[in-house]
């Protein structure tokens, strides 16, 4: 058997390696995304496994089955970015990595939230300048404050944890109730609801189509004044205009935000200074002291990197060899 992996990162590497000597099975590194110009160096393997934010288009997935691979494996979560028609029309069975790491996405987030509740943002740019003065920036304490997550999934549920343990109130909207979370009469009804309660909204949902600009000007009409918005999900999900609106009007007082809808071909770039960055949107956003941006690295964790090299070789393999695997998408 023989796999090829492309876009393999330098610090993807020694977990690729370890995985292939462990298992005496040939995995081929490369380093290119999977697209038009690379797709022909997959010919002769028996399965690929792929991370990439760029679309995986039908006319790479056409010619991926023409060479006979019906097995490909995602080292991520999101299939968004997925032509699923060719999926379909050339019967490749896929897989992703639903859980390489709640903890790596919870963390970041809640780590971003507590930031923006002390200001530390705020303190580093007047520390910078040789203010150590206290006021004005007075902090707020997640412990009176309550929390609602959109979503509680794997991530919702570890981000819903770590804010119990700060002592926030959690209430958590989701068309699927988790059992042990109903009994904790966490769920309120409607999204509405969330928006008229939440001090703090933290979204974790997919980004499908009818989740598509969630938070939007009516979502944030409906919210609390000040309220503090975190998104560690998917940029798509909130409406980067509507967010500006509302964070200058003050309906929201603060954002974290670790991924941002135009983010391809910008995030995990150098562009040198900050004047290069070419999204003049984004540079709005990253100005601001009450906006905490980071470039899509909640799940840069060791751990989380690990887990999805070796989870999608693993998957990888039972396709070919079976034919199903339990982390398999349903298009
Ligand atoms: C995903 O797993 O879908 C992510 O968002 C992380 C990705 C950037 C590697």
């Amino acid at each position: 058997m023989k796999i090829i992996a492309y876009g393999i990162r330098d610090d993807e590497m020694p977990y690729l390696k370890q995985w292939s000597k462990d298992k005496g099975i040939e995995v081929k590194a490369v380093a290119e995304l999977l697209d038009e110009s690379t797709v022909d160096q997959a010919k002769g393997y028996d399965g690929a496994v792929v991370y990439q934010q760029k679309p995986y288009t039908g006319a790479v997935l056409d010619k991926l089955a023409s060479f006979g691979i019906k097995s490909l494996s995602l080292r991520n979560v999101g299939v968004d970015n997925v032509d699923a028609d060719a999926i379909k029309r050339n019967d490749i069975k896929v897989t992703n990595v639903p859980a390489y790491s709640p903890s790596a996405i919870a963390e970041l987030a809640v780590t971003q939230l507590m930031r923006l509740l002390r200001r530390t943002n705020t303190f580093d740019r007047k520390i910078a300048q040789g203010d150590l003065r206290w006021a004005p920036t007075i902090a707020k304490e997640l412990d009176q404050m309550t929390v609602g997550v959109i979503a509680t999934g794997r991530i919702g549920r570890k981000v819903i944890d770590i804010c119990r343990g700060f002592g926030a109130k959690i209430i958590g909207y989701d068309v699927y109730h988790n059992p042990e979370l109903e009994k904790d009469g966490i769920y309120v009804d409607t999204l509405d609801e969330l928006y008229a309660k939440a001090d703090v909204i933290t979204v974790h949902s997919p980004a499908t189509k009818e989740n598509e600009h969630m938070l939007n000007d009516a979502a944030f009409g409906k919210m609390k004044d000040g309220v503090f918005i975190i998104n560690a999900a998917r940029g798509i999900l909130i409406d980067t205009d509507a967010l500006i609106r509302a964070l200058d009007s003050g309906k929201v007082a603060g954002a974290a935000l670790d991924v941002y809808e135009d983010e391809v071909g910008i995030f995990n770039t150098d562009f040198g200074s900050f004047d290069a960055i070419p999204d003049e949107r984004l540079k709005n956003l990253l100005k601001r002291d009450n906006v905490l941006v980071t470039p899509h690295v909640a799940f840069y964790t060791e751990t989380a990197v690990k887990n999805m090299v070796q989870f999608a070789l693993n998957s990888n393999v039972n396709l070919i060899e079976k034919g199903s695997d339990d982390s398999q998408v349903k298009f």
